[in-house]
C-alpha cells in the first residue's frame, strides 16, 4: 500500500490518517461506523453526480450501456475478492441475496438450520422462514466463553444440520469466526454453508476458494465503500442453475437485442447472472459501485486490511491502558471490535462521545468500532479521552 506524506515513522503507527482527504469528511468529525454506513470516497460520490447527469439526458444512453458498466464491475469485483465473474450477481440488499440462497435449499422436519445469538435480523428473519416453509428448526447458537464463537458453532453441526448461516464477523463486536472450520464441517454433514459478509468483505481477505461457501452476500455500502441499494451475492457453481426470486427480461439470453424482447426464451445469461435483480443497472449506484471497487483494488484488500489493524491496535492499546477489557488479536478481525462499557457509564459515554464529536454506535452490550481508513490519530485520541472521561 502506497503511504502518501506520512510523517509518523513509528512502523506500527504508519498508516493512520493519511488517507483521510480521500474522503468527504469534515474536519472535525471523529467517524467510527464503517460498520453502519460507510464514509464516502469522495471519487466515489463525483462519479454517482456524473452518473446522475448522464441519466438526465437519457437520449445520450445505448442500449449497450444498460450492460457495459455492470460487466465492468462484475468483472472488477470478482477479481478484488478471487472469484470468477460467473460466481457474481447483483442484488438490491442483503436479505434479497439471502433469499435467493434459501429459494435454492432444501430442508425437512427434523433438520436444523443453524444461526448465530443475536445474529442481524435480515440473516435471523430470512432462516426463521425458510424453517416455517420447511418444517426444519431453526437453532440459535451461543458462544461459549470457554470454546469461542468457532467451536461453539463447530459442537452444533451434526447430522441434522442443513445450512449453517453465519458471517465472518459478528456485526455487533467484530469477534471472528474461522469459516474454513466451519465450512469443513459442514460439508462433511452435507449441510450448506450460507455466509453474510456485509459486515467484513472489502476489510480482509476471504478467499472464497478454500471457503467455499454455497451463497455469500455483503451488502455494498459498509466495507465496500460503495452506495446504499446495490450488494453483491456470489453463487457457488453448483447453484448456478437455480431459481431466481424474480423474473425479469434483462437476466435472459439475448436482452441486449431490445427488438427482439418479445421473442420469449427460457435460458438466462451466463453464469450467476440470472440472479441479478431488475434494474440492476442502474446507473448511478453501478458507477459509484466501480470507482470504490477501483479504489479497494488500488489499496489492495490486503493493504486495508493492515491499515485498519493499526488503527484497531492502537485503539485497542489505549483502551487496555484505560483498564476496559479488549478483544484478543485472533479473536477479531482487523478492521473493528467491541468494547465492553459497564451498563452504568453507558449514558456519560453517549455524552462524552457527543461532546468531542466522536461517532461509534452501541450494539448489545459494546461499543462498537468500525473505523475506516479515513481516521487519524486525533480522531483515536478524541475517541479515548471520551471514554476515559466517562469510565
Ligand atoms: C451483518 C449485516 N447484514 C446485513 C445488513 C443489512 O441488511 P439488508 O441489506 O437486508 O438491509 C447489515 C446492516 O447493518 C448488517 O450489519
Amino acid at each position: 500500500m502506497s503511504d502518501p506524506g506520512a510523517s509518523d515513522r513509528h512502523p506500527a503507527r504508519r498508516e493512520i490518517g493519511v488517507y483521510r482527504t480521500l474522503f468527504h469528511m469534515p474536519d472535525d468529525l471523529a467517524y467510527f461506523n464503517t460498520a453502519s454506513m460507510a464514509p464516502a470516497l469522495h471519487s466515489v460520490h463525483e462519479a454517482g453526480r456524473l452518473a446522475l447527469d448522464r441519466v438526465a439526458s437519457p437520449w445520450e444512453i445505448s442500449s449497450d450501456d444498460w450492460f457495459d458498466d455492470v460487466e465492468v464491475l462484475r468483472e472488477g469485483f470478482a477479481a478484488l475478492v478471487g472469484a470468477d465473474d460467473d460466481a457474481i450477481a447483483f442484488v438490491p440488499s442483503c436479505s434479497y441475496g439471502l433469499a435467493v440462497a434459501a429459494r435454492n435449499l432444501s430442508a425437512r422436519a427434523g433438520d436444523r438450520v443453524l444461526v448465530l445469538a443475536e445474529e442481524f435480523p435480515s440473516n435471523f428473519y430470512t432462516w426463521r422462514r425458510f424453517c416455517i416453509h420447511t418444517g426444519a428448526e431453526i437453532v440459535e447458537v451461543h458462544r461459549d466463553a470457554e470454546l469461542g464463537w468457532t467451536a461453539s458453532i463447530l459442537a452444533a453441526i451434526d447430522r441434522r444440520t442443513r445450512v449453517v448461516a453465519v458471517p465472518r464477523v459478528h456485526w455487533t463486536n467484530g469477534a471472528l469466526i474461522d469459516l474454513h472450520q466451519v465450512s469443513a464441517a459442514a460439508r462433511a454433514v452435507g449441510a450448506a454453508l450460507v455466509v453474510d459478509a456485509s459486515q467484513s468483505l472489502g476489510a480482509f481477505p476471504h478467499d472464497l476458494r478454500t471457503i467455499r461457501p454455497d451463497f455469500l452476500v455483503a451488502v455494498g455500502y459498509k466495507w465496500l465503500l460503495g452506495p446504499l441499494g446495490f450488494s453483491y451475492l456470489y453463487v457457488d457453481e453448483a447453484h448456478r442453475d437455480g431459481e431466481p426470486l424474480e423474473e425479469n427480461w434483462i437476466n435472459r439470453a439475448g436482452s441486449e437485442q431490445f427488438a427482439g424482447l418479445v421473442r420469449y426464451t427460457d435460458t438466462y445469461r451466463a453464469g450467476s447472472r440470472r440472479f441479478d435483480f431488475g434494474e440492476r443497472t442502474a446507473f448511478a449506484q453501478v458507477a459509484m459501485a466501480v470507482a470504490a471497487v477501483e479504489q479497494l483494488g488500488r489499496w489492495g484488500i490486503e493493504g486495508v486490511a493492515s491499515a485498519l489493524r493499526e488503527v484497531t491496535d492502537e485503539i485497542c492499546d489505549r483502551a487496555g491502558q484505560l483498564g476496559l477489557s479488549v478483544p484478543a488479536p485472533n479473536e477479531r478481525g482487523p478492521h473493528m471490535l467491541g468494547l465492553e462499557i459497564p451498563k452504568e457509564r453507558g449514558l456519560a459515554l453517549e455524552e462524552q462521545l457527543e461532546k468531542r464529536g466522536v461517532m461509534a454506535s452501541v450494539r448489545g452490550d459494546s461499543l462498537r468500532l468500525a473505523p475506516h481508513l479515513h481516521v487519524t490519530h486525533r480522531d483515536i485520541d478524541r475517541l479515548i479521552d471520551g471514554i476515559a472521561a466517562a469510565l
